[in-house]
């Protein structure tokens, strides 16, 4: 638009320029054609007062005649200057001013001729000479060579008015066209960009369209995922009832075989041999074993069903609850237990919050090389609004690998004999501290020990 703009700008002032200069032209050319015929008028105007002051000195015999013709004749050759001056760019015209000043010159000649005859004496000559043809024919020339230098200097004029007028036409007709094609060319832009407006609102429309879609899909994805998630949790908490039936069911007749083993061992301890007595032993570990499976399974599907109040919890108060409770055991390993600075409060359920640090140090003691004294570190920093727990151990540490199955139910990854357990305690710190709004973890390189954390919102 702007190159168009600043187009049609030049051209309109180069069309004012040109009409200007063509009328500055034009101007000159017609002052020129004035100043000439006052130069023309003035020279023809003093040759006629030379011949009529000679004619009156002639015809009275009065000197004072001579007065006219004497000016007339010091200030005719600066008129002639003046017209050479004038004309000297035009040859036509120098030629004809010569002519001109011969002209002149005769007749002067033949009035001097004259004026010197009665001067002398010889007055009938002098005064035949006035009235002669000659004389006559003299100043007819002059007049009609002063006409022609006229002539031609109109004719000069009409030319260059002319000359100056094509200029101008022509330099119009292409202001004229540079415009027209200028605006032409702003108004193929402007339809240009209306049509490149268009198009852009047309693609706005289209991605409004598509944001709009996009949106909807997003809901419906959004609504999807949130059934998915309720159908899940329906399913899980079904699964959840489920197990707590069947572990809830099965404790009684297990009692039962316990029962029964036991009776067996009191009642009928004579008529049974030594294989037989190994049987019943074994009759009632393996139920004892069953029970206590059972009794943690319940425990673990509890927590799925229970309300979890969560307060602000001291976990010094709660890690030195859970040492209390594991003294035999610390004890009976010769374990150390070291605490690093000091322990902040946390948001948690207490009971719960002990058994996670329970299990933990239950296998940070548990899973070592025999021989190997347990050595236990527990340490706390908080980072903003959360506070992560670490237990360290110098155990037998653990393969990246088994990460998955570390904190399933039964994700057990040593056997009986060489660590007894039930595989439920690791599964059952993640479902607690999980239900308290927190995280856990673990890091460790086979043989060099590990280090579990958890994760639990800062308190008050
Ligand atoms: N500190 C540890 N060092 C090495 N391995 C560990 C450690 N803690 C847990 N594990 C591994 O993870 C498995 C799962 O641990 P988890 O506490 O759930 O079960 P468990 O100790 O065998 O049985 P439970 O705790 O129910 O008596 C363990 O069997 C063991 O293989
Ligand atoms: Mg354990």
């Amino acid at each position: 638009v702007y190159p168009a703009i600043a187009v049609i700008v030049t051209a309109v002032c180069g069309a004012i320029w040109i009409t200007l200069a063509t009328r500055n032209a034009v101007d000159l050319a017609n002052t020129h054609l004035h100043e000439v015929l006052a130069a023309l008028q003035r020279t023809q105007g003093l040759l006629a007062d030379a011949e009529s002051g000679q004619r009156g000195f002639i015809l009275t015999r009065r000197p004072a005649f001579l007065d006219p013709y004497d000016a007339a004749m010091a200030h005719l050759p600066a008129a002639l200057d003046t017209l050479a001056a004038l004309t000297k760019q035009e040859p036509e015209q120098a030629r004809r001013l010569e002519h001109l000043r011969r002209l002149a010159a005769q007749h002067t000649a033949f009035l001097a001729t004259a004026i010197n005859d009665e001067l002398a004496g010889r007055h009938a000559k002098a005064l035949a000479a006035t009235s002669s043809r000659q004389a006559e024919r003299g100043m007819a020339a002059i007049r009609a060579q002063v006409a022609s230098m006229l002539q031609g200097q109109e004719r000069h004029l009409r030319v260059t008015v002319a000359a100056e007028a094509r200029t101008l036409r022509a330099a119009l007709m292409v202001a004229g066209a540079v415009t027209v094609l200028a605006i032409g060319l702003l108004v193929l832009l402007r339809r240009n960009v209306r049509s490149d407006l268009e198009a852009i609102r047309q693609r706005d429309s289209a991605l409004h369209q598509r944001e709009q879609e996009l949106v909807a899909v997003n809901a419906s994805l959004e609504q999807r995922v949130e059934q998915r998630t309720r159908e899940l949790q329906e399913a899980n908490a079904e699964l959840e009832r489920f197990a707590y039936a069947v572990a809830h069911d099965l404790r009684a007749p297990l009692r039962n075989v316990q029962g029964l083993a036991e009776a067996m061992a009191e009642d009928c301890a004579a008529q049974l041999d030594a294989l037989g007595a190994d049987y019943l032993q074994r009759i009632a570990r393996t139920a004892q074993r069953m029970d206590i499976l059972i009794r943690d399974l319940l425990a673990y599907a509890q927590l799925a069903r229970e309300a979890m109040p969560l307060r602000d919890v001291d976990l010094g108060t709660a890690l030195r609850a859970a040492l209390e409770a594991l003294e035999t055991d610390i004890q009976g390993r010769r374990a150390l237990v070291e605490v690093d600075g000091s322990l902040p409060r946390v948001r948690a359920h207490s009971t719960l919050l002990v058994q996670a640090f329970m299990n933990l140090l239950a296998n940070a003691v548990k899973f070592v090389e025999p021989g190997v004294r347990p050595a236990v570190r527990i340490s706390a920093h908080e980072q903003r609004d959360r506070v992560r727990v670490s237990v360290s151990d110098n155990g037998i540490g653990i393969d990246r690998h088994q990460t998955e199955r570390l904190f399933r139910v039964f994700g057990r990854l040593h056997g009986q004999d060489s660590y007894p357990g039930t595989g439920l305690g690791l599964a059952m710190v993640k479902k607690a501290i999980e239900r308290m709004g927190g995280r856990v973890g673990f890091e460790s390189d086979r043989g060099h020990g590990s280090t579990f954390w958890l994760e639990l919102p800062a308190g008050a």
